[in-house]
């Protein structure tokens, strides 16, 4: 899909996962794109042609449009060229629970009055701040631009694919010539649209994250019940996901979801409700049992090893979640902490995140294979479901390792396999596979 007709330049402000994702789709669809960040060395870097990020597609679409992308430090380049700003700032949580907003106001500081421009927001912000912009721009002078929310619901890991066949767009804007062009924009991709008020696309994105996180809490407390009562929730969420009501996606039980937008997103959704007066009870629930269900991995390593004073125990996988770079609140952080606290020693490893792990991981020793990493443990603890690990010589493995404890995060090892190695599996939500039949043989 490689258009070329005619199509209106954009700028992008924040070259981060959604900035870079989305100014490399819109550069596929034929705009050319005006890619502004403060961060120096980042614009360099993709001067060079340098892509900052892990990101299935994002280097190959990024560097088959070299000539429509254009880098800069400088907003001026972008308000030149384009009318529509896109926003895709960071919005990471203060300690209040609130989605800190100090980027978005420095970008709406920099800009200069015009009746020519419109600010379109990716970044994700909470209800009313569409209002509280246009307000400032209003008491700056500058009411002549426009403002757009435009939320972004791509997926790190299949964030290109996720551009370019998006499930919905949403638009919410006042019904001028702004919303009018971000729908133009979006035509080619010929998916459905959500054209609404700010306010209303503004809810559209926190309630999805918050909904989905709810989907994965809920089956995380159904395999914890299926845990004490027998039942397998591998099982379980297949029977459920065949209802087309629920769906299968988001079912899949684990050790809790992480990542640099449910967990942010939802405690900024249970914040919005409280400083509206609204005690949003079910999301309390949904953050608590997210943060638990990390640590119930101890209790299923104590179960078996008893102290872990001293036990070596590999982490595999340590990236919030598989095909991207991004450790942002991911699970392993929690449990490598949690782990040497208890005293044990950790090593880990992860096929790409390793340079960011380094970055907020202290004190574990990193491999460089999977197979590295279970050398001489007394457990491993897959993290994070990277396709390789299913691919792994399990036989290998378990001559190499010290223990025989296998505890799958994800429900994503062939249990029967890592039974056949001579090794223990315990998966989540599903019982240990001692009590089970044993696999047929062909
Ligand atoms: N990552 C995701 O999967 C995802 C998905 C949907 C929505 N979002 C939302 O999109 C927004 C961006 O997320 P991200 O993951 O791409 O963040 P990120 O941290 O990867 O990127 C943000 C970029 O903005 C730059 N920046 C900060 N202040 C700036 C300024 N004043 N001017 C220009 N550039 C500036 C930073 O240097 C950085 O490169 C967030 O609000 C996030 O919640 C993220």
């Amino acid at each position: 899909m490689s258009h070329s007709t005619n199509r209106e330049p954009i700028g992008v402000i924040g070259t981060g996962y959604v900035g870079l994702v989305t100014a490399a789709g819109f550069a596929e669809l034929g705009n050319d794109v005006w890619c502004i960040d403060i961060d120096e060395a980042k614009i360099e870097g993709l001067k060079q042609g340098r892509i900052p990020i892990w990101e299935p597609g994002l280097a190959e679409l990024v560097e088959r449009h070299r000539g429509r992308l254009h880098f800069s430090t400088d907003l001026a380049d972008a308000l030149e060229h384009a009318r529509l700003l896109f926003v895709a700032v960071g919005t990471p949580p203060t300690y209040s629970g609130d989605a800190d907003l100090s980027a978005v106001h420095a970008v709406v500081e920099a800009m200069p009055p015009s009746d020519r421009h419109a600010l379109v927001m990716k970044s994700t912000v909470p209800v009313g701040t569409g209002a509280t912009i246009k307000r400032l721009f209003d008491e700056q002078g500058k009411g002549g631009f426009r403002y757009v929310s435009c939320p972004e619901f791509l997926k790190e890991g299949s964030a290109v694919e996720d551009f370019l066949h998006p499930d919905r767009v949403v638009v919410g804007d006042d019904g001028d010539w702004a919303g009018d062009a971000v729908v133009d924009l979006y035509a080619p991709l010929d998916a459905p649209l959500v054209r609404t008020d700010i306010k209303s696309a503004e809810m559209v994105k926190l309630a999805s994250n918050a909904f989905l996180a709810t989907k994965i809490s809920f089956i995380n407390e159904i395999a914890n019940v299926c845990e004490e009562t027998g039942a397998d929730v591998v099982e379980v969420a297949k029977g459920m996901g065949l209802d087309n009501r629920i769906g299968p996606k988001f079912l899949q039980a684990g050790i809790g979801f992480g990542g640099s937008c449910f967990p942010k997103d939802v405690t900024a959704l249970k914040q919005l409700a409280g400083n509206s007066g609204y005690h949003f009870q079910l999301l309390n629930s949904v953050i608590e049992v997210n943060e638990l269900q990390k640590r119930r991995v101890m209790a299923k390593l104590e179960k078996h090893l008893g102290s872990l004073v001293g036990k070596e125990i590999a982490l595999l996988g340590l990236a919030f979640k598989p095909n991207t770079d991004d450790m942002r609140e991911a699970s392993s952080l929690v449990l490598s902490a949690r782990l040497q606290a208890a005293g044990a020693r950790v090593r880990a490893y992860d096929p790409v995140a390793e340079e960011e792990a380094r970055k907020l991981i202290r004190g574990v020793d990193f491999k460089a294979s999977a197979l590295e990493a279970g050398e001489g443990a007394d457990a491993i603890v897959l993290v994070t479901e990277w396709p390789e690990f299913g691919e792994l010589d399990l036989g290998e493995l378990a001559a190499a390792m010290r223990g025989t404890l296998v505890v799958d995060g994800r429900n994503f090892l062939d249990a029967a396999k890592v039974r056949d190695a001579g090794l223990f599996y315990e998966g989540v939500g599903r019982p240990a596979l001692k009590d089970r039949e044993p696999a047929r043989t062909a």
